[in-house]
């Protein structure tokens, strides 16, 4: 298992346990952290999994690819390492990471 801590948007921090293969998304919904919306399902299409990595681990997790890119441009608080959480599938070279929750989705 994979330990991944989550801040929702208030600041409160969440680790959980996660498999690898799950999406960022995917752990957050299962594992209720607040300020995950995921409006679209996972395909791609809201905005509402945004997300923000953790600077440390962003080379391991990448940029994103064009269609994630348009849909980052609606994303409130877009930053550097800003991913929609549905588009990243989790690896064990994530182990350890932290990923913020904007206080907005959408
Ligand atoms: S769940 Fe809609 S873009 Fe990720």
């Amino acid at each position: 298992m994979i330990t991944l801590t989550f801040i929702e948007p208030d600041g409160t921090a969440k680790p959980v346990s996660v498999a690898p293969g799950l999406t960022l998304m995917e752990a957050a919904m299962r594992n209720n952290i607040r300020g995950v919306v995921a409006e679209c399902g996972g395909q791609c299409s809201c905005a509402t999994c945004h997300m923000q990595i953790d600077a440390a681990y962003f080379d391991r997790v990448g940029a994103p690819v064009d269609d994630e890119e348009d849909m980052l441009d609606f994303a409130e608080e877009r930053g550097e390492t800003s991913r929609l959480g549905c588009q990243v599938e989790i690896e064990d070279s994530f182990d350890g990471m932290v990923i913020r929750i904007p206080s907005v989705q959408g």
